[in-house]
């Protein structure tokens, strides 16, 4: 069964000037994992609004859980959190108070939002700040709290919007635990990110989207494949360079790539290990020792720049030049 179901969305902002979502066609399966994988202003938020209900689609239609998200938005809140790329938490309150409050808003009553609180505060290694406001938690911190509150009623349908963006790898590492954990617990999940090694980590499928469409699907496997195999990857010392280039391009067939500030030398092959130990033999027989040699499956990002002519992880810097 089809938990979330988006057919064509289109979203413009500013008079139709901005096409945010230009016909996005999306569906995740019951209880497994979609990652919606977008360099920023992909649309990534925009679809995530529309399917929790906090904003409008100009054209297309969304159901999640079975359940129109136009025509009975108060059913969809019901089976839904929502972990937004913005926390949505109340900085002057403790991270207690903030979830208690949540939890009367939801209708828990009070025992019970306690009771849930601090339930989710131990699971999340929250209880010892659990008094403190949250305008002195970490980024860590707050993103945690801010995924407790959207498990308050424990959702059928789970949107994490960006999780892990602005978090230091520990961070990142401790979130996607906490991630994997519920997944476990068989709750549907639709999760954006800019990461990609976050998509291959996390999700069952992929979705890789840019300027609001949807540009390849599959699982991290299957997208990766889409853009061929196994490269052979040696870099050895400056005088070798030559000869090392000549013996991997025999044994690929293929005429090999170089990158000469890493000295790295570069070539698809097809037979894996076995041309790995050809070109081992032939260098050894050269009298040339490799400093580092290995086959390396492309990456996400390889994927994301066959498809788009760009990478997914555009930093800040280079986007400003590009301006
Ligand atoms: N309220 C708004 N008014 C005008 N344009 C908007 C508005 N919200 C979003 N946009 C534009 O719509 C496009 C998609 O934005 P969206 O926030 O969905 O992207 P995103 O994939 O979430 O990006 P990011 O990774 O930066 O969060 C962008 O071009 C953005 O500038
Ligand atoms: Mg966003």
């Amino acid at each position: 069964m089809k938990t979330v179901i988006a057919e064509n969305l289109v979203k413009t902002y500013d008079k139709g000037k901005v096409r945010a979502l230009d016909g996005l066609n999306l569906d995740v399966e019951e209880g497994t994992v979609l990652s919606v994988l977008g360099p920023n202003g992909a649309g990534k938020t925009t679809v995530v609004r529309i399917l929790t209900t906090l904003l409008r689609a100009d054209s297309g239609n969304a159901q999640v859980a079975g359940i129109d998200v136009v025509n009975n938005p108060e059913k969809v809140r019901e089976v839904i959190g929502l972990s937004g790329q913005y926390a949505a938490v109340d900085e002057i309150l403790t991270g207690y108070d903030n979830l208690v409050m949540f939890g009367e808003l939801y209708h828990l009553g009070k025992k019970q939002a306690v009771v849930r609180a601090n339930e989710l505060l131990e699971r999340f290694s929250l209880t010892e700040a659990a008094k403190r406001p949250i305008k002195t938690y970490s980024g860590g911190m707050r993103r945690r709290l801010d995924l407790a509150a959207s498990l308050i009623v424990k959702p059928k349908v789970l949107f994490l919007d960006e999780p892990t963006t602005g978090l230091d790898p520990r961070g990142r590492q401790e979130m996607w635990g906490v991630i994997q954990e519920l997944v476990k617990g068989g709750v549907t999940l639709l999760l954006t990110t800019q990461y990609l090694e976050e998509a291959d980590q996390l999700a069952d499928d992929i979705a890789v989207i840019d300027t609001g469409k949807v540009i390849a699907r599959g699982t991290s496997d299957a997208l990766k494949k889409q853009v061929g195999g196994e490269r052979l990857e040696v870099v050895v010392e400056q005088q070798h360079i030559a000869k090392t280039m000549e013996i991997v391009s025999a044994v690929s067939g293929h005429t090999a790539g170089l990158d000469e500030g890493l000295r790295l030398i570069t070539a698809p092959v097809s037979t894996g290990s076995v041309a790995l130990f050809e070109v081992l033999k032939s260098l050894d027989s050269a009298g040339i020792h490799a400093l580092d040699v290995g086959l390396k499956r492309p990456s996400l990002d390889d994927v994301f720049l066959a498809l788009t002519g760009h990478t997914a992880e555009v930093k800040v810097e280079e986007k400003e030049v590009k301006k």
